[in-house]
């Protein structure tokens, strides 16, 4: 290829596109130099072309020929160093995501037990040191254990359809309104007599459970209120037992949750299937009690009914309340944990943001 007739600085070029080549680390840098040599425009091969056109009609040829060879002999040493880069990066990448049999393999992402669900199981816990044990009920109750069985009469408000979810079509069967008919089901169970005339509760000498599970009630939604949430439901049955029972295992379960510097309150209240009837409410740890948005300002939030067991609940169930005695409790899962891990709004628990989830750990 015969270069002398070529304009200098094509020359120049052309000498320095080795060393330009070598140069080029990674395939961006190797397309810039294809650009500057072969590119459609401004490119040094672009300019010869353009000069081709212009030269006189007897050197059309031969100058042809040496632009065509120069164009080329670029485009071939691009390609094979185009052809190089290429398989280097695709090593590396490889190499990056070799796969070390030494190392221990990648985990998944984790699942876990919700907070609500971490919340009831360490009530669990923390009753069954005291020998608590765990009951079931269902959530599609009948008015007889949601309402009857617990002494609560035909014209309490709480039966209508304006606070409770009725099925349609299906008379007498209703979304419980709370885990109080379990007690209902667990004294009639444990209550009735076998054929030897003895009863469990007899035999065993009393009962102590908890009940954990869902609710629901026709209450608009807001921070504190939810249309579905949970509760769980304790109760003993034993000979002797009084308020000072409710008031100290109540006390001893709320420090084992919220540590011992817990402060609560016992209210009189009227629930009708206790008698005498409390609340309590817990010294609101989001503001330490002076009064905010949870606590309606009042530096104190309710988590729980609760009493001793109304003579008519253990009658109803064939117990004789001048033998056994006993209280039971229910008590407000999401206004529990909204306390635990002081978060100010319940409805945070049901929206199942990872971010909020993660930050759970008080709850575990
Ligand atoms: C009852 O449900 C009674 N069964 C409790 C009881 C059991 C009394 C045993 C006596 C003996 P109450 O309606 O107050 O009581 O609800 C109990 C707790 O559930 C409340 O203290 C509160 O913490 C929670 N709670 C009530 N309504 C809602 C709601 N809409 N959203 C979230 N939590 C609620």
């Amino acid at each position: 290829m015969e270069l002398s007739h070529l304009p200098p600085e094509i020359l120049e070029a052309q000498r320095e596109f080795p060393a330009a080549l070598a140069a080029c680390a990674d395939l961006d840098a190797l397309m810039r130099l294809k650009g500057a040599f072969v590119g459609r425009d401004g490119s040094h091969a672009a300019r010869l072309m353009e000069q081709l056109k212009a030269a006189p009609k007897e050197r059309k040829k031969d100058l042809g020929a040496t632009v065509n060879a120069l164009k080329n002999q670029w485009e071939e040493a691009l390609k094979l160093r185009q052809g190089e880069l290429e398989r280097e990066r695709t090593r590396a990448a490889a190499l990056a995501k070799a796969w070390d049999p030494e190392l221990p393999p990648p985990l998944p992402p984790q699942g876990a037990l919700h907070p609500l669900n971490r919340l009831m199981d360490r009530m669990v816990e923390v009753f069954r040191p005291l020998g608590y044990h765990v009951e079931e009920g269902p959530e599609a109750e009948t008015e007889s254990f949601n309402f009857d069985g617990l002494n609560i009469p035909p014209d309490h408000p709480a039966r209508g359809s304006a606070d409770t979810f009725f099925f349609q079509g299906q008379a007498d069967l209703l979304l419980r309104t709370h885990t109080s008919p379990v007690q209902v089901r667990v004294l009639r169970r444990i209550g009735a007599r076998g054929a030897d005339g003895v009863s469990e509760l007899e035999r065993r000498g009393g009962i102590r459970f908890l009940a954990p599970g869902r609710v629901y009630r026709k209450d608009e939604i807001d921070p504190t209120h939810s249309p579905m949430f949970h509760q769980v439901e304790g109760m003993i049955v034993g000979k002797g037992i009084g308020m000072h029972h409710l008031k100290g295992t109540l006390s001893y379960a709320m420090k084992a949750l919220f540590g011992p510097a817990a402060d609560v309150r016992f209210r009189p209240s009227y629930f009708p299937f206790v008698e005498p009837g409390a609340e309590m409410d817990v010294r609101c740890p989001l503001c330490g009690g002076s009064g905010c948005r949870v606590c309606k300002g009042s530096g104190w939030v309710e988590l729980l009914g609760a009493g001793l067991l109304h003579p008519n609940i253990l009658t109803m169930a064939g117990i004789d309340p001048g033998i056994w005695s006993g209280f039971a409790f229910g008590m407000g899962v999401e206004r529990t944990a909204m306390m635990v891990s002081q978060t100010p709004d319940l409805r945070l628990f049901f929206e199942n943001d990872q971010r909020f989830l993660r930050t759970m750990g008080g709850l575990d």
